[in-house]
């Protein structure tokens, strides 16, 4: 069984930098790697992530249209990667899971949750991940760091405005206080360092060492939880 971690926040919280920092570091102890990105990371996903956010066809595109799309690449990055890699006992890093459609479509676009969750319930059956990391800025870094990022490609997602991602903003609220044993919220103001020594925090201890007798590689959150402390 393998490590499956999904990384959270708004544009320009530092996911995509801590997300490859983590991936080296669970890398040089020893495990495979797969990193990941959604929506994208088949080929399936990335076209669609294309068709999501460059297509100059996408501009009338309608919010159940966002959301269904969101989880199709989603249906088919479980089922393509991340199922077949924890299979093989690989860690798995994704930058955004399910939760970005709980902040995006359903506070962002303001879509019914119930509704929204069984589309994603469809998607994703019992892959979830082991630990949610939530990368935490407030609004006006994020909208400077977007602004400082400006690649000149045009994203249809980021040109929301300031609204969309103020409730966008509360929706990652209610999920930190919703399912608090899964995420962990992370202050990403703090330096990049600082922000990868608390993630390291968190992801350590699901690593053990594997033994002789071929143990699994890993703890399970609920083991490590329901551990006795020291
Ligand atoms: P990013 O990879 O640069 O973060 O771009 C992905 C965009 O897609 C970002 O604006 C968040 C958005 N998104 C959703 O709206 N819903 C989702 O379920 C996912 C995975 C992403």
């Amino acid at each position: 069984m393998g490590l499956f971690v999904s990384f959270e926040g708004t544009e320009g919280s530092g996911k995509s930098t801590q997300l490859a920092l983590l991936a080296k570091r669970v890398a040089d102890h020893g495990h495979e790697v797969i990193s990941l990105r959604e929506p994208g990371g088949t080929p399936i996903g990335e076209e669609i992530r294309h068709l999501l956010k460059h297509s100059a066809a996408n501009a009338g595109m309608c919010p159940e249209t966002e959301l269904l799309l969101m989880n199709a690449s989603r249906a088919q990055l479980v089922r393509e990667v991340i199922r077949p890699a924890l299979a093989e006992g690989k860690a798995v890093l994704c930058d955004r899971f399910f939760d970005s459609t709980l902040a995006y479509q359903v506070f962002g676009r303001c879509l019914d949750g119930t509704l929204a969750q069984r589309i994603i319930d469809y998607a994703i059956g019992d892959t979830l991940p082991d630990l949610t990391l939530l990368l935490r800025v407030p609004l006006e870094v994020s909208e400077a760091r977007r602004a400082g990022r400006n690649s000149g490609v045009r994203d249809r997602m980021e040109e929301e405005n300031r609204a969309f991602f103020l409730r966008v903003e509360q929706g990652y609220d209610a999920i930190a206080s919703n399912t608090a044993t899964r995420v962990r919220t992370i202050d990403a103001t703090q330096t990049v360092e600082q922000v990868a020594e608390e993630i390291w925090k968190w992801v350590a201890p699901l690593i053990t060492v594997p033994t002789a007798q071929g143990d699994r590689a890993w703890k399970t959150v609920g083991e490590y939880r329901n551990e006795a402390p020291g």
